[in-house]
């Protein structure tokens, strides 16, 4: 804890060159307090390996959070692959990245597992699967509890309708206008479902081609600089991290913000923006827990689907607890949701000093 700066939260960070692809590979872990450190691989392009970094640094910090408050006994890690920017692999190039991470991941002997993110999928876990026990979510034929995107999808809903209900006086979706910023596969997912529940929605992707899933809900159509104003009664954020920021927060014209991206705030105090503006923000680490609740159910757990599924609508009763926590105490929902885990990280270290 001495030195100059921040202290050193995480455990370990490794950080080395892919010897099969050359490609930088980032592994994090944050925390193991509660248990095995978890979360996913993102494959994604970036200008400098240090932003990939940044990034794993921040995210397996969420990742402890998102644990933490949906009460699993697993920490917080997150591997990030720095791609050249513009660079697709091809196969050969695809699994030589995945067996690099995966030998990486071996080498943390446990106390790290992986699953999807942004940029793999299912499949992607079994090629790291041929190096490592340590994946998730791969596809039920090669012994997985295949696509968590789903499950995240629903565990959103379930956040979605405690929001509704702190901040409309109703849970129902139905006739409420709420705009999905992103159409991946989370996001493509969540518009389906609330499509389905009767909800008013306007979508965006930066992927022009989502338009067609967009016309098959009867949505409207924004450009995606369009769809952060919009006039809505929620916004929904479904792809990168970072647009919650000085530069956003004036521009919406909404009464709350819920969705699954990781990281929504570009820094903590964006939260105090958010607050004064009135707007209701339901942490992202809150709201996204449904992939790993059902992923970690299901393959460490041996639970059923069914089981499962109903533990991650239990993310609607979280909510709504850290909601009034917050109203209760003035403060924002953020600094609620991260008292909870602070609770729970407490509580284990005590019981861990406990001889
Ligand atoms: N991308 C998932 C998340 O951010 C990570 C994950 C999913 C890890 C499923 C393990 C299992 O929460």
């Amino acid at each position: 804890p001495s030195g100059s700066g921040p202290p050193l939260e995480h455990e370990q960070v490794r950080v080395r060159r892919g010897p099969r692809s050359g490609v930088p590979v980032v592994v994090a872990v944050h925390s193991t307090v509660l248990g095995q450190a978890i979360g996913g691989c993102r494959l994604t392009g970036y200008r400098h390996w240090t932003e990939a970094l940044d990034d794993a640094l921040r995210l397996s910090a969420a990742m402890t959070d998102k644990c933490a408050v949906a009460g699993l006994p697993n920490g917080g890690g997150k591997t990030v692959v720095a791609l050249p920017t513009g660079y697709v692999p091809g196969p050969a190039a695809r699994r030589a990245i995945l067996h690099d991470v995966a030998d990486t991941i071996a080498e943390l002997a446990g106390a790290y597992a992986t699953g999807p993110d942004i940029g793999t999928g299912p499949r992607d876990m079994t090629i790291i699967a041929e190096r490592t026990p340590y994946a998730f979510c791969r596809p039920p034929a090669d012994g997985g509890s295949g696509d968590s995107s789903v499950h995240t999808a629903t565990g959103v809903v379930a956040a979605l309708r405690a929001l509704c209900a702190a901040a409309f006086g109703s849970p129902e979706p139905a006739g409420r206008r709420l705009a999905v910023l992103g159409l991946g596969r989370v996001g493509g997912h969540l518009a389906r479902q609330l499509a389905a529940a009767g909800a008013d929605l306007v979508v965006t992707d930066v992927d022009p081609g989502r338009r067609a899933l967009a016309d098959e809900l009867g949505a409207t159509w924004r450009e995606p600089e369009d769809a952060l104003g919009c006039e809505v009664d929620v916004l929904v954020p479904a792809a990168l991290g970072g647009i919650l920021n000085p530069d956003t927060v004036p521009r919406l014209r909404c009464a709350a913000v819920a969705g699954p991206a990781n990281n929504q705030l570009d820094a903590p105090a964006t939260a105090d923006l958010l607050h004064r503006r009135g707007i209701l923000w339901a942490p992202d680490f809150v709201v996204s827990a449904g992939g790993i609740i059902h992923a970690t159910a299901v393959e460490l757990h041996h639970e059923t689907t069914e089981r499962a599924v109903a533990r991650v609508r239990g993310i609607g009763d979280t909510l709504a607890r850290i909601l009034a926590d917050a109203a209760r105490t003035g403060d924002t929902p953020a600094a609620a949701a991260h008292r909870l885990a602070r609770q729970r990280l407490d509580g284990r270290r005590l019981d861990l000093a406990r001889p």
